[in-house]
């Protein structure tokens, strides 16, 4: 097979499989280890980057470690509230063990900072509404639901960013 088709053939695999690995990929959804609730975490008048730290100025957004909910939360006080399966993992003093599901494949390279702090996007345009979420994320999921690398390149070519293949895959 010519490079070239070969090349056409992986991109549609890629595009009909989805955009990112998720490792629930077709299998139903995840589950989180805990019941974490987006929407009263904002309600409180917390910023996205106060937990995942690297969303403006990193590549990687991060997610937070069991320190950062102790901050609050503490086994024995009632405010704020703390469910058994966080205090679980308070007590032991152990991370959660959360599992990631936005990843893109290894030779992709993306960058929080430049599209949130130089870009100005919104966390939103990506992830979809968080702010409303009340439940963990159990899959990777996107406004538009777009396939493939076809989400990065359709904003590319319309915010006229470059699409050169060797920017993206490094
Ligand atoms: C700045 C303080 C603060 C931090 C940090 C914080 N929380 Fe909370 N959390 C709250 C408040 C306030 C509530 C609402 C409390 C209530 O209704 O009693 C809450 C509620 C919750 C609930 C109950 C949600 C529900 O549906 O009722 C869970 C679960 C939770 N937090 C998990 C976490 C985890 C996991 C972390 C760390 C990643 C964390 N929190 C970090 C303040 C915080
Ligand atoms: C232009 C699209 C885009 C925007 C805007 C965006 N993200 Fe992401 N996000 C991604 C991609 C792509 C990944 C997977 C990254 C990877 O595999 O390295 C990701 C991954 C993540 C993850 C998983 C953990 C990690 O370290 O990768 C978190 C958490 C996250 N984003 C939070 C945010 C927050 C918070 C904002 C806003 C401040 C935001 N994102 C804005 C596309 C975006
Ligand atoms: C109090 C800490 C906290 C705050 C504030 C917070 N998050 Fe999160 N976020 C978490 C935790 C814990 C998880 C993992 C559990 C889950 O999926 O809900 C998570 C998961 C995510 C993920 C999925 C990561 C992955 O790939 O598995 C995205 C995307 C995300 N958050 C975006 C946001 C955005 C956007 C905001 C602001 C509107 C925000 N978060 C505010 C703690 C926080
Ligand atoms: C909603 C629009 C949007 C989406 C979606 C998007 N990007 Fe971008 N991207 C931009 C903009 C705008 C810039 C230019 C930022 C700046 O000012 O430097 C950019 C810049 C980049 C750059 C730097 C380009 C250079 O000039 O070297 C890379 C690499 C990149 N994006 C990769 C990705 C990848 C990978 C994805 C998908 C996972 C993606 N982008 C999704 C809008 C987007
Ligand atoms: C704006 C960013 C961006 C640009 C530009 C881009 N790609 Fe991609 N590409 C991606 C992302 C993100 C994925 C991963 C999609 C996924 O995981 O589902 C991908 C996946 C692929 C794959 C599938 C690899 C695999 O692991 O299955 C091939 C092949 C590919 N791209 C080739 C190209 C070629 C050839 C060009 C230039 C014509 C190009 N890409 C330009 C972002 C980009």
């Amino acid at each position: 097979m010519p490079k070239t088709l070969a090349i056409l053939v992986l991109v549609g695999v890629t595009a009909i499989g989805g955009w990112f690995v998720v490792s629930a990929w077709g299998g139903g959804s995840v589950q989180q280890p805990v019941a974490y609730n987006h929407k009263v975490h904002i309600d409180a008048g917390m910023e996205c980057a106060a937990c995942h730290t690297g969303a403006e100025e990193g590549t990687h957004a991060g997610i937070p470690t069991t320190d950062k909910c102790a901050l609050c939360h503490k086994v024995d006080r009632p405010y704020p509230k703390t469910p058994k399966d966080l205090a679980f993992y308070l007590k032991a003093n152990k991370e959660i063990p959360w599992r990631q599901l936005h990843r893109t494949r290894r030779h992709v390279y993306f960058s929080h900072q430049r599209h949130v702090a130089l870009a100005g996007i919104d966390c939103e345009k990506c992830h979809g509404d968080v702010k409303k979420k009340t439940t963990p994320f159990d899959r990777a999921a996107f406004p538009d639901r777009q396939a493939g690398m076809n989400l990065c390149v359709d904003c590319h070519r319309k915010e006229k960013v470059t699409t050169d293949c060797m920017a993206c895959h490094r």
